[in-house]
């Protein structure tokens, strides 16, 4: 499973204190990557001792792990979810990086759509300010528009290359992936306004606006901060 590294018993504790939150009946939205992962394990332990949920998977990586956990899956035509779990790339604030797993679309489509959007993290992820790269999935026919059209906003495109295929990844969507350097983002809101209104771009990886909560976990436990 892709990593963005972080402290793997932190992650953990994140993940179990999020898990903790289903109820029978629910609909939870199933993030994707290495610390929502451990929400889903946490989960399959619940429904194997009677939870009664269901899952918006938001990747293929946290489908097939919904599966293997015996949690059934269904979609946004069929339900609402009532709590969305997933992790982060970066976090200030209430204001998150996410995409590092290319897995951002979905991902923000099931947690805009949630009640309660609970993230999770390691300390590693918490940020003053945001500044890590801002993922873009594109149609594979804009990689030259949009690319100018960063510039434009002042970031430097990089297409993301895939680690065993030869050429760009390509995402469960079909698309590609534009990691966009902005340097300091001091008005995230701004810039995913400007981003969201380039031709070309599916969804750019800047969650403004859409976190409820933050756990942060640690080797200790679990810092719960809510807007
Ligand atoms: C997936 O595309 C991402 O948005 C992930 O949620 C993010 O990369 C966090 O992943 P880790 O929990 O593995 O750091």
């Amino acid at each position: 499973m892709k990593t963005t590294g972080g402290n793997e018993g932190a992650k953990q504790n994140a993940g179990e204190a999020a898990a903790s939150l289903a109820e029978d009946g629910m609909t939870v939205g199933l993030g994707t990557g290495s610390t929502a992962a451990h929400a889903i394990r946490a989960l399959e332990q619940r429904v194997g001792e009677g939870l009664d949920i269901r899952g918006i998977p938001t990747s293929y990586q946290s489908a097939d792990l919904a599966r293997e956990a015996g949690i059934s899956l269904v979609t946004l035509d069929d339900a609402t979810p009532d709590l969305a779990i997933d992790g982060a790339d970066q976090v200030a604030e209430f204001d998150l990086i996410k995409g590092g797993g290319g897995a951002h679309t979905r991902e923000k489509l099931v947690v805009s759509a949630a009640a309660r959007f609970v993230v999770v993290a390691d300390p590693s992820k918490e940020a003053a300010v945001l500044d890590r790269p801002v993922p873009l999935e594109i149609l594979s026919t804009a990689r030259t528009p949009v690319s100018a059209a960063v510039r434009n906003l002042g970031g430097e495109p990089a297409l993301r290359a895939a680690e065993r295929k030869d050429g760009p990844i390509v995402t469960d969507n079909g698309n590609l992936i534009l990691d966009c350097d902005f340097g300091r983002i001091e008005e995230p809101a701004d810039l995913a306004d400007a981003l969201s209104g380039i031709p070309g771009v599916i969804e750019h990886g800047l969650f403004v606006g859409l976190a409820d909560e933050i756990y942060v976990g640690t080797d200790e436990g679990v810092e719960e901060r809510s807007r």
